[in-house]
């Protein structure tokens, strides 16, 4: 399914080929053992140069800095983020690498490893990241084997919502210090919903999402407003605290025509982060 109502600049392309053009271009560098190999910021930077002269839907720097930065406030370092649209593996690479360096000094301490992680495994945190085709799946893991991250990060194929339960299922996850929202927009709020279901949400778990606007995800960012100022807990009594984040665009989409009230702004990305301050049933607010 392609994207449903974004995406509409010709520059973007989608499922083309451009996907397996990335992945030759990486391996075949010339530096691609010297350089790129175990070395997640030169992965990014490399796959940057690429998407941005071919138009990709992957994360840009600036909103992986943005997302990184907020991860690197919270406090105890996040140890578990789901991603919901893997992609090509872009964002998993940069949340791969951001919880590993977060939680470098604290690998000692076996305490802070959480039961989830398997005692063999050298990390102390973990990724997972959800893609629903085979391709981009096999182009991620690929892409994160090169990085060095494929002790942190796990590609999960299949629709978003099963990847959930089974996570939850086989006790992969029990509940995730960040969720990362950046797949099809008519299933952001559907998946919130199972999220909340599966008990996956904490007191305190961050919430981020992606293209929340134009034409965006109004659904999705109702339900969490509403919840926020207590006109409605959600069906789970959640109540969530919303932020807003408004980046500059990267690559040049120029959003202000599909947008009229943005029209002075000729490149911006948005990302929200909603935090999770409830339980159910609870009247937390933060
Ligand atoms: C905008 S891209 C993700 C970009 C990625 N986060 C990055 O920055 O590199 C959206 C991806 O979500 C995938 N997708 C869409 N709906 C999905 C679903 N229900 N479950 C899992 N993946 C889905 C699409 O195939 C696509 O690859």
């Amino acid at each position: 399914m392609p994207p449903p109502d974004s995406f509409t600049s010709d520059t973007f392309g989608f499922n083309d080929g451009r996907e397996a053009g990335l992945r030759d271009y990486i391996f075949s560098r010339a530096d691609v053992e010297t350089t790129l190999r175990n070395n997640p910021q030169a992965i990014i930077d490399a796959i940057s140069a690429y998407t941005s002269q071919k138009g990709m839907i992957t994360l840009g720097r600036v909103k992986i800095n943005k997302c990184t930065d907020l991860l690197a406030r919270l406090d105890p370092s996040p140890k578990t983020l789901v991603e919901l649209g893997c992609y090509v593996g872009m964002s998993a690479l940069a949340w791969g690498d951001a919880l590993k360096k977060l939680n470098a000094t604290t690998t000692s301490d076996q305490s802070q490893i959480p039961s989830q992680i398997p005692s063999g495994g050298a990390s102390p945190c973990k990724v997972f990241t959800t893609e629903l085709h085979k391709t981009f799946a096999s182009i991620a893991r690929d892409l994160i084997a090169l990085a060095g991250l494929d002790d942190t990060v796990t590609v999960l194929e299949g629709p978003a919502k099963e990847s959930l339960r089974a996570l939850k299922a086989t006790g992969q996850i029990d509940t995730v210090d960040v969720m990362f929202f950046d797949h099809w927009k008519d299933a952001y709020l559907p998946d919130l919903q199972a999220c909340e279901d599966l008990g996956i949400f904490r007191k305190g778990s961050l919430i981020l999402a992606d293209n929340t606007d134009i034409p965006g995800t109004p659904d999705f960012n109702r339900y969490l407003e509403d919840s926020s100022t207590g006109q409605n807990k959600g069906r789970s009594g959640y109540q969530y605290h919303v932020e807003r984040h408004e980046t500059e665009a990267e690559m040049g989409l120029p959003m202000s025509s599909a947008c009229p009230e943005k029209k002075n702004v000729k490149n911006w990305w948005e990302v929200s982060n909603y935090r999770n301050s409830g339980s159910p049933g609870s009247q937390f607010s933060i």
